[in-house]
């Protein structure tokens, strides 16, 4: 009996959630804005759908802020609303603790607080489990209790309990895509109503989309962050304080969304780890996607992220990357599993409790196609002598135009497109170039996309 116990347990089978008969299954949540809003709202227009579901009424019994005179977007009763955390961690009738307040600290201590007394925890924080997912894995495994996080990758797109559970079966080589909704929205607006990167921003903010402090949305961190959760679960590797190729849209001109678009690109933020011989290499950055291919046509707040498999062949999940409703549903599925005691693929979280935080690469180590804009002085042969110049450090163009620059008869943009090259090689042989005037200023260098 016993036995069979353990392989269902080991298998993740369903577990009946142990509480007393006809009483409610409370949530102690922490935090209340955009996300802890919409996870209210949504439970309370659920609330018919989710009792036979889980079996018992599904309520909210305490909410922690920093603020309790602050107007949020949904009524709850006064009562709710705590400013002391011991009043949710420390209240034996919360049996599950969902936080999603964001940031590092003290969202570690609370979620490690809540695992110490037995509590299961469902969270939306990417920065938290990509920082510290290790220990509070083995934290909850030693507790006995479940640490879900569904919410913190891709919002609304189910992508951490599809690895987990139905591709187990499954080598996995390569997941790349788009896991930032705030910059994709950034980058769509840019690109189709000529919107400033200012004002797409703006508009993402009011939206719900962007994190508390935005510079981790553009600046490429919250993509590392679920870049780096995402290595965890497909390669057992934690990437050490967050070690990896990381580049965001703030080095973007509108001048190069126009030149990509003239050359048959889209330009988007990827997020892309790929092992290759035994080294898992990630890397965030804004990339020439072909305007072809399925990742080009995911615009706005979508999410997508491909997965290349072995058995299951390529796979493609894409849906509402961000915001209040998606992120909702992502939350409440993760608490209505703990709820029935469904686990995900214990095999699969334990690979990624025990990964080694070694042989990890770097996305710029391995060999591209490039997009090189470049201003030049305005002399006979420019394009012929830029080509050469890159050649003698070994780097090969397959294309190259320039164009009369508007405020300067002195000087002309050069637009090129090199052959596979390590990121470095090119580097070296523009700051070569620069060194001898043969290039006055480089406007920008974006990886290409292959296409699958
Ligand atoms: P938010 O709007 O800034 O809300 C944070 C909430 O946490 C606020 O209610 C705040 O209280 C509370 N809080 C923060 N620090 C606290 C502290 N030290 N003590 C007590 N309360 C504290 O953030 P959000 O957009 O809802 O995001 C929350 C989390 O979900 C983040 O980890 C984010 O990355 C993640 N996420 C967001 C989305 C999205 O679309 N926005 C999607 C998926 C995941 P006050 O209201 O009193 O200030
Ligand atoms: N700021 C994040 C984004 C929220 O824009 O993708 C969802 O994780």
């Amino acid at each position: 009996m016993l036995a069979e116990r353990v392989a269902a347990d080991e298998a993740g089978y369903t577990r009946p959630f142990v509480r007393d008969p006809g009483r409610a299954l409370n949530i102690g949540l922490l935090g209340m804005g955009v996300v802890g809003t919409g996870l209210i709202q949504a439970l309370h227009a659920k609330t018919a759908l989710l009792q036979p579901r889980v079996g018992c009424p599904v309520r909210v019994k305490s909410v922690l802020v920093r603020d309790l005179d602050k107007p949020r977007g949904f009524q709850v009763a006064r009562g709710l609303l705590t400013t002391r955390p011991e009043d949710v961690l420390n209240d034996p009738e919360v049996d599950i603790v969902v936080e999603v307040m964001g940031g590092e600290h003290p969202a570690l201590e609370y979620i490690l607080a809540a695992i110490e007394v037995g509590k299961h925890v469902v969270t939306a924080n990417k920065e938290v489990v990509a920082r510290h997912g290790r220990e509070i894995l083995a934290r909850a495994h030693h507790h006995g209790v479940q640490v879900r996080f569904e919410a913190s990758v891709a919002g609304g797109v189910p992508i951490v309990a599809p690895l987990l559970r139905d591709l187990a079966a499954n080598e996995i080589t390569s997941i790349r895509g788009i896991v930032n909704g705030t910059t994709n929205y950034i980058l769509s607006r840019m690109a189709q109503q000529g919107l400033e990167c200012g004002e797409a921003l703006a508009e993402a903010q009011r939206l719900g989309y962007a994190e508390a402090d935005p510079a981790k949305d553009v600046g490429g961190m919250d993509a590392a962050c679920k870049l780096s959760i995402l290595c965890a679960l497909v390669f057992g590797v934690w990437t050490k304080d967050l070690e990896m190729h990381r580049q965001g849209i703030n080095g973007l001109a509108r001048r190069d969304l126009e030149c990509a678009r003239e050359l048959g690109y889209a330009v988007k933020l990827m997020a892309s780890a790929k092992k290759v011989g035994g080294v898992v290499y990630s890397g965030v950055y804004p990339a020439f996607v072909p305007e072809g291919s399925a990742i080009a046509q995911v615009d706005g707040v979508l999410n997508a992220v491909e997965v290349e498999t072995d058995l299951a062949g390529p796979l493609l999940f894409t849906g509402q990357g961000a915001g209040p409703s998606p992120t909702a549903s992502a939350l409440i599925a993760d608490i209505m599993d703990v709820a029935l005691g469904t686990k995900l693929s214990t095999k699969a979280m334990r690979g990624a409790l025990h990964g080694e935080a070694a042989k990890v690469g770097r996305m710029a180590d391995l060999e591209a196609e490039h997009y090189l804009r470049l201003v030049v002085a305005d002399r006979p042969q420019r394009l012929t002598e830029v080509r050469r110049r890159l050649s003698d450090h070994g780097v090969e163009s397959s294309f190259a135009m320039f164009r009369e620059l508007p405020q300067s008869d002195s000087k002309v943009e050069v637009v090129v497109m090199t052959r596979r090259a390590k990121l470095a090689s090119v580097q070296q042989a523009l700051s070569a170039m620069q060194k001898a005037g043969a290039v006055l200023e480089v406007g920008n260098v974006c990886r290409v996309e292959e296409a699958r």
